[in-house]
């Protein structure tokens, strides 16, 4: 029999732990640090002792599906600190030492749903250095372990991390809240075969030892660690930027990118120089939850935005305005998520219109629109009207309860409207300010409106009613002075829609409206404002005219699938197994499952097409997927 001394000693460890823990109840004065944490969704107490810099040590084994790592904190504490906190969740902690290899005494403390557990280390003022070694579990929640045959190239497998929000606690003990940044640089040892890749400075060849150090030497926030590894190679874009991708990929994405050093030089001119040195973009396999992650230096994106004709490329626009907008100035703690995600919508658009035009960003504007009302008003149905405010309370809940269109789109129109209310040139010198200003740090809603009101509106000398923008961030539903964008195209497809309801004839409309020149924004558009409720005839029309269920277009497919599984159309129902099976992306997902079991034969349909997708989804889209079809 094979003893590993590594998880005996891990064993032993939570032994010792839970003994431990029996006899540790928090003190008043403990708890009122506590309280004061500003951060709802982490158990550090950066008052006490915080880390400014990690030195990571991993070696990734594939076949156990386990990171062994050794996390090298440099910690500052207070004058009277005796302890430090962490955020942990399934980690098995096998050691914990100071700079002098002096072992500290630790505890683990309860799990609370959704955070994890805190790892409460002793320590003096004097501690400058701390060393844990530790065991990430094969379930981490970051991690997606991907087998060969989940992968493009059907040879190889894959991992990947997301860490956003509070994930990077599943695979390193870390102090894991957006307010808390530190610099890292890491020693990562893969199968000599596959390429290792993090949010840092990044090879572009492989090694053929399997050893990579990489450096990071920005400041960030944890939820900003990635790493990926796998039969990665590279290819270059240009002076700062290239593509990294499974080999059968590459060419592709990088055709798609092809205008990425354009959008870095379209972004810089509007808000000031790129700060991360170099902007890379990994396209993934499509299990990917998210469209994209704005990890620094390295943006992780999902192969669904390769539609051959660079039509979906915002989602490239939207994670390199990250790059200012979250990156460099973070949100403070997860209710004040917009300040990341509004700002960047807003900063996504301008650069869409810089590169294609006003009409363009006009189009993805208006899709946005839509999206807002229809969530907003599912949201106040729902009883959760709370959570359309822009600053959120999310104490003892998921963080991902906040990514939402509120956020996203919400705070784009308040920032749209302030736009339009000052004017351009003011408000794009006053973001500019802000984003020099406030680099490296993080932001909190109310620091943001102070800034607004002495930055923008008293500097300028422009009257503004305070309770404007108090509605818009602290009050609920969608303000009547919410800007409407306006789009030509739109209306042409409007028209379109209007004439196809009335005669049933695509090629009728090929030569009326041009339909053949329809960019994917407007074929969007189209197919959102059909009815609910098409007849087969209709929805075969549709089909054999402009040839919905064949569509390589990720965004086409999903948003025709919902009219696949609202009107049963069953000649569709074979891409939509396959589609649900492939993607792991929760945008396409949610919606499609919910649609799905609505319908008569709709839930035994989607618990057997789960039941085969499931073990091809992330953690951020399975469990999100168990929720919706429980019982
Ligand atoms: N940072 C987000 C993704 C995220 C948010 C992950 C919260 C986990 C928690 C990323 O920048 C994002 O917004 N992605 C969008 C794409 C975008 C074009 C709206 C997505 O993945 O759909
Ligand atoms: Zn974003």
């Amino acid at each position: 029999m094979n003893i590993n001394p590594i998880r005996i000693r891990s064993i032993i460890g939570w032994f010792v732990t839970s003994l431990i823990l029996t006899n540790c109840n928090l003190s008043n004065e403990e708890k009122e640090n506590s309280m004061s944490t500003p951060d709802p969704h982490s158990f550090s107490q950066p008052q006490q002792s915080v880390i400014t810099h990690l030195d990571w040590k991993a070696n990734i084994d594939f076949d156990k599906k386990t990171i062994n790592g050794e996390a090298k904190y440099r910690i500052k504490s207070s004058k009277s600190a005796s302890y430090i906190i962490l955020d942990t969740k399934n980690l098995s902690i096998e050691s914990v030492t100071n700079g002098n290899n002096e072992s500290l005494e630790f505890q683990i403390g309860e799990k609370v749903e959704s955070l994890g557990s805190p790892l409460k280390i002793a320590i003096t003022p004097q501690t400058r250095e701390l060393n844990i070694k530790y065991q990430t579990s094969p379930n981490a929640e970051a991690l997606q372990w991907l087998k060969p045959s989940q992968t493009a190239g059907k040879e190889n497998p894959f991992l990947f991390t997301q860490s956003q929000a509070i994930l990077a606690r599943s695979w390193i003990p870390v102090q894991d809240s957006p307010g808390i940044r530190f610099t890292y640089g890491a020693d990562v040892k893969v199968p000599s075969h596959l390429l290792a890749l993090m949010s840092a400075d990044n090879p572009t060849k492989l090694r053929s030892d399997g050893n990579y150090h990489f450096e990071m030497k920005q400041p960030i926030p944890a939820y900003l660690m990635a790493l990926a590894v796998g039969d990665i190679k590279f290819q270059s874009l240009g002076k700062r930027s290239g593509v990294y991708a499974e080999p059968s990929m590459l060419q592709k994405s990088a055709n798609e990118f092809e205008d990425l050093e354009n959008m870095i030089s379209a972004a810089e001119n509007l808000y000031g120089p790129y700060q991360w040195d170099r902007y890379d973009l990994i396209v993934l396999p499509p299990s990917f939850p998210f469209g994209g992650m704005e990890n620094p230096r390295l943006t992780f994106a999902t192969p669904t935005i390769l539609a051959g004709d660079k039509s979906l490329t915002s989602l490239v626009a939207h994670e390199l305005a990250h790059s200012w907008s979250g990156n460099l100035v973070t949100n403070a703690t997860w209710d004040d998520f917009w300040l990341n995600e509004g700002f960047t919508v807003y900063f996504e658009y301008r650069i869409m219109e810089a590169m294609y035009g006003r009409p363009y960003s006009e189009m993805l504007s208006l899709l946005s629109y839509q999206d807002l009302n229809d969530e907003v008003k599912e949201m106040i149905d729902n009883g959760e009207a709370e959570d359309t405010k822009l600053k959120l309370n999310l104490i003892r809940r998921n963080p991902d309860d906040g990514m939402t269109a509120i956020a996203y789109e919400k705070g784009y129109f308040f920032l749209r409207l302030l736009d339009e209310k000052v004017g351009r040139q003011k408000f794009d010198d006053f973001l500019k300010t802000y984003f020099s200003q406030n680099a490296f740090k993080v932001m909190t809603t109310e620091e943001f409106v102070i800034a607004l009101k002495r930055d923008l509106f008293d500097a300028y000398k422009i009257d503004w009613d305070q309770s404007i923008i108090d509605n818009w961030v602290y009050g609920v539903g969608l303000p009547q002075n919410c800007p409407l964008p306006v789009s030509d195209k739109f209306t042409i497809v409007d028209e379109a829609r209007e004439q196809w309801m009335i005669d049933e004839d695509p090629e009728s409309l090929d030569e009326k409206y041009l339909t053949y020149q329809w960019s994917t924004h407007e074929w969007l558009h189209f197919l959102r404002t059909l009815p609910d409720s098409l007849n087969q005839e209709q929805m075969s029309a549709l089909d054999n005219g402009f040839g919905f269920t064949q569509s390589n277009n990720s965004e086409i497919t999903a948003a025709w699938l919902m009219h696949v599984v609202k009107n049963e159309y069953t000649p569709g129902y074979n891409k939509l197994e396959t589609f649900l099976v492939n993607t792991g992306r929760r945008k396409f997902l949610t919606p499609l499952y919910k649609a799905l079991i609505l319908t008569a034969n709709g839930k035994q349909m989607a618990t057997d097409i789960y039941k085969k997708a499931r073990p091809n989804y992330h953690f951020v889209s399975y469990s999100t997927m168990d929720e919706l079809l429980k019982n």
